[in-house]
């Protein structure tokens, strides 16, 4: 089962302490910062996942144009995004985004990330310390509960 997680991670890098430690898991998974690469084929991938802070109510822009060049039709996703304060609307953004792609999006994982964007860096930031070493775990957790489930078989 091939699988790579696209990733995009300016802020305090608290996105890729949960990718890396999933890849240190599971050394296979190709792991993309699509702040650096602009065309990786992705075909025969079984399964993405999709990982980025929150920056004005979004995924990474340079995400979306990646998806939009490099994913193929009908992949299964999954979503993980780290934020300073959760919304519903983050998810559901990327969610018709990738709908164009007819993917079908499998799991979505969220934690809270150190935020010190604008205003909240005068105070010392918020969300200091997140992500925790428990909520990286989970993330760990949730990437393996993921991948159990939607295993397939390459030959
Ligand atoms: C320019 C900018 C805009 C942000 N906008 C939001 C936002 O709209 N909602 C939110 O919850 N957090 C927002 N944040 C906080 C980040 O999502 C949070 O710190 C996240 O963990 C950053 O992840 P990273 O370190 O992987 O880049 C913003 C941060 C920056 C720098």
């Amino acid at each position: 089962m091939r699988i790579a997680i696209l990733y995009a991670s300016v802020h305090h890098k608290n996105t890729e302490k949960l990718v890396k430690a999933i890849s240190e898991k599971y050394p296979d998974i190709t792991l993309i910062d699509t702040t650096k690469a602009l065309m990786i084929s992705l075909v025969g991938y079984d399964l993405v996942g999709i990982a980025s802070g929150i920056y004005y109510g979004n995924f990474h822009k340079s995400i979306y144009t990646f998806i939009t060049k490099n994913l193929p039709e009908r992949l299964k996703v999954f979503l993980m995004y780290t934020c300073g304060s959760d919304r519903p609307s983050y998810v559901e953004n990327m969610k018709q985004f990738l709908a164009q792609k007819n993917a079908s999006v499998v799991g979505v994982f969220s934690c809270k990330g150190f935020d010190t964007f604008g205003p909240f860096k005068l105070v010392g930031g918020l969300c200091k310390g997140h992500p925790t070493e428990q909520e990286i775990e989970e993330a760990v957790q949730f990437a393996e509960k993921t991948i159990e489930q939607n295993m397939t078989i390459s030959i």
